[in-house]
């Protein structure tokens, strides 16, 4: 029986080391390990053993059986190594991969977001209003009288149920005081229309960023601090600000804001239209709520409003405004 086992040992572990699949190392497994495998018959022989040499016999089978389970396994992980290599054998590992092509965020998108970033931390949220505007919220609640030159169909988009494209983002300030009590301290970033001929400095469709602070004791020392700190961290802190007189129909006294940066090209631009709030603009909220929470004798405010895309194309170096919306992508790559 020795001898046998010794014989069986050698072919098994000679057969294993030669199968070239895992198919062939199945077979293998099958003819030595099972149910009639040369091994098991081998076991089955133990039966007619002499009682004496069962144990050492029963070692001997053992070992056997032991040595041809290892073989097995480690013909099958070799086969398995074998396999993994040569699939990546016709693959140059060191070539450069594809990568997915990056966009970037649109030169107006990226200025928004400052701008609106800035404003948040000096406590300011973020309102909306509805582009498709009454005349009451586009003009009569702002105190622009009806033979104002901003409300003539050259100047408007109308529809023809009367309603209008917002001509400019003031209708939010009165969207949002009457919905909201004061205090109210709002930015609203949106679009505006207006009837302009389209040339390299005008588009129907423009870009607006509004503001209105309106509280208890808000002075005009509040507006020229939250807007000089506003350009400062926008454009660098050695920018200059000049508040120059003017007139709007919803503020008083109205001014001009202009700039002067490195960073807009180092030349003194008018950039922003601000006040203090009307008292008129508070006494058409109050008649529209139905209550005297924006009485003018309690509380005051500020606002003020400018256009994004010049800002965006001085920052930028843009020379035409039709570029930010002709979704070239030789202009929107090099941003
Ligand atoms: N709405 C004005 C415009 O479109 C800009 C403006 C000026 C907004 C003064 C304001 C303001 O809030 O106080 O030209």
């Amino acid at each position: 029986m020795e001898t046998q086992v010794e014989t069986l040992r050698a072919e098994a572990l000679g057969e294993i080391g030669a199968v070239a699949d895992r198919q062939a190392l199945e077979a293998a497994r099958v003819r030595f390990l099972g149910k009639s495998g040369a091994i098991t018959s081998l076991s089955e022989g133990m039966r007619h053993v002499a009682k004496e040499d069962r144990p050492r016999l029963g070692k001997i089978l053992n070992d056997l059986r032991q040595a041809v389970t290892s073989a097995l396994e480690e013909r099958e992980i070799r086969l398995l190594e074998e396999a993994d290599a040569a699939s990546v054998v016709a693959l140059d590992l060191t070539l450069p991969g594809t990568f997915p092509a990056a966009g970037s965020l649109h030169p107006l998108t990226q200025l928004l977001d400052r701008a609106v970033r800035c404003f948040r931390r000096m406590g300011f949220a973020i309102a909306d209003g509805p582009d498709i505007e009454t005349e009451w919220h586009c003009f009569d609640a702002l105190n622009t009288p009806p033979d104002h030159p901003a409300r003539n169909e050259q100047d408007t988009f109308y529809l023809p149920d009367g309603r209008l494209l917002r001509s400019h983002t003031s209708t939010v300030q009165i969207r949002v005081m009457e919905n909201c009590p004061p205090p109210v301290r709002i930015i609203a970033p949106g679009a505006a229309y207006r009837r302009d001929e389209v040339d390299a400095t005008h588009l129907a469709q423009f870009t607006q960023m509004e503001g209105l602070y309106v509280a208890p004791g808000v002075s005009l020392a509040d507006l020229k601090g939250t807007l000089e700190f506003f350009f400062r961290e926008l454009f660098g802190p050695e920018t200059e600000t000049q508040f120059r007189p003017h007139f709007f129909p919803f503020t008083e006294p109205s001014y001009e804001i202009d700039i002067h940066a490195e960073a807009l090209g180092g030349q003194w631009m008018e950039l922003a239209g601000c006040g203090m709030v009307d008292p008129a603009v508070l006494e058409a909220i109050c008649s529209k709520r139905g209550d005297r929470l924006y009485d003018p004798e309690s509380v005051s405010g500020f606002a003020f409003g400018f256009g994004l895309d010049r800002l965006a194309m001085n920052l930028a170096r843009i020379p035409d405004i039709r570029m930010l919306v002709e979704n070239d992508l030789r202009f929107l790559k090099q941003f």
